[in-house]
């Protein structure tokens, strides 16, 4: 059999509650394909900060580095939130995707038509809508240097960051981000702050430069002020979003609003070469942690992208799809996509539904 050896970060918060999930649900869909998993699991985020001092132990690192994937849950909490800045739970997520290279985030938001009732739009507005946004990831204001504390020639306390973009790093991330486009209906919508910000002005050029290289991608830009409204206004005029490291944190979650809930959005982090990451959108919501109330979905359909994005296991990627679907046709929904009709289920329960719908299908198959 096919064998892959996989790495479990389940991190804070409702990460192990979403991960115990999704590791489940992958396991059965590939075994459905005649596909072996080797999980292994490593701390990492504030975790990591309890067992080992710091938030992404080399050993963690070097487990995610010699593995073909890596499936994380969520890091951070309110107990770690004063710590000084190489001591966060975030940092530790940051050196993880700078340390695989996972310079590209796809962020799908799909508007699922059982969702529909839970999005907080107009049906007519939220229906049918289906977006993909490229983030960038390892580069901008979230890494630019000079960055830190100092003090002004007033002697007042000041914080800074530099938001930074070579040519090579937009236009790589503008290759996927056109490739995505083409392979979906062949409309890129760069998100950019040109009017005021050099990067961004180099952004614009380099991405127009490109586009040359794809005439058979329509291309647009617009301001991201401009970005943010339209994706309320009318979410559908949207295929696929290409744009920097912070506007793309800021409009996949807005982007997932329209979808009914943060709990749902999953995403896939790839590089050059070497493994992709794969994570649900979601931070580790410590408002609902160990309650069993997280939507595991987002997790859920992060894990299938991990088969299609990380593996090439399409098959067994659909498997996972329909039985979210499949799933969500039967009315099971946790809280946050709760609507009226539909029965109330927690985490394990939407779990142990899944991995039903899952499992109906090797008689269908
Ligand atoms: P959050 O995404 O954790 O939570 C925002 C809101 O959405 C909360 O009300 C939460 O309960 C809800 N929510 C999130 N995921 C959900 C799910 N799966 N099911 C149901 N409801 C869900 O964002 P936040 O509160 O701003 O951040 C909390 C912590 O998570 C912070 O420490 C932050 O740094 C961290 N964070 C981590 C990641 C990550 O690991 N990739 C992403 C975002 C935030
Ligand atoms: C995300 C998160 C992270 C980010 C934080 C926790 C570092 O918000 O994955 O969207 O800003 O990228
Ligand atoms: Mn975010």
């Amino acid at each position: 059999p096919r064998s892959y050896r996989i790495t479990l970060l389940p991190g804070d918060g409702i990460g192990p509650e979403v991960v115990s999930v999704a590791k489940d649900v992958l396991y059965l869909a590939g075994s459905l394909e005649g596909i072996e998993f080797r999980f292994r699991e490593v701390p990492v985020g504030g975790a990591a900060l309890d067992s080992t001092g710091v938030p992404l132990p080399e050993e963690t690192l070097t487990t995610a580095k010699e593995s073909d994937a890596v499936l994380l849950g969520a890091i951070g909490g309110y107990k770690w939130d004063a710590n000084e800045k190489h001591l966060k739970p975030e940092t530790g997520l940051l050196q993880l995707r700078a340390g695989l290279g996972v310079f590209a985030n796809l962020r799908p938001a799909t508007v699922l038509p059982q969702l529909v009732d839970a999005s907080t739009l107009k049906k007519e507005v939220a229906e049918g809508v289906d977006i993909m946004v490229v983030r960038e990831l390892t580069g901008g204001i979230y890494f630019g240097k000079p960055r830190g504390f100092g003090s002004n020639d007033k002697g007042e306390d000041i914080g800074f960051n530099t938001e930074i973009y070579s040519v090579p790093e937009i236009d790589r991330i503008a290759r996927v981000a056109f490739e995505v486009a083409r392979k979906r209906r062949g409309q890129l919508c760069s998100v950019d702050k040109a009017n005021v910000l050099e990067a961004s002005m180099l952004w614009r050029k380099t991405v127009t430069a490109l586009a040359s290289e794809f005439s058979d991608v329509e291309i647009s830009h617009m301001y991201v002020d401009n970005a943010a409204m339209q994706l309320i206004r009318n979410p559908k005029q949207f295929d696929t979003i290409v744009t920097n490291n912070i506007f793309g944190d800021i409009l996949s979650d807005e982007a997932s609003m329209l979808t009914g809930s943060i709990g749902m959005l999953p995403s896939a982090s790839i590089g050059a070469s070497g493994p992709g990451l794969f994570e649900p959108i979601h931070g580790s919501a410590p408002d609902i942690a160990g309650q069993d109330k997280a939507n595991p979905l987002a997790t859920v359909l992060s894990a299938a992208m991990l088969l299609r994005y990380g593996l090439g296991e399409e098959q067994a990627a659909k498997r996972i799809e329909d039985a979210v679907i499949n799933t969500l046709n039967k009315g099971f929904r946790t809280g946050d996509i709760f609507s009226e009709g539909t029965t109330l289920v927690g985490c394990k329960r939407m779990g142990a539904e899944v991995l039903k719908s899952v499992d109906s299908q090797a008689t269908v198959a």
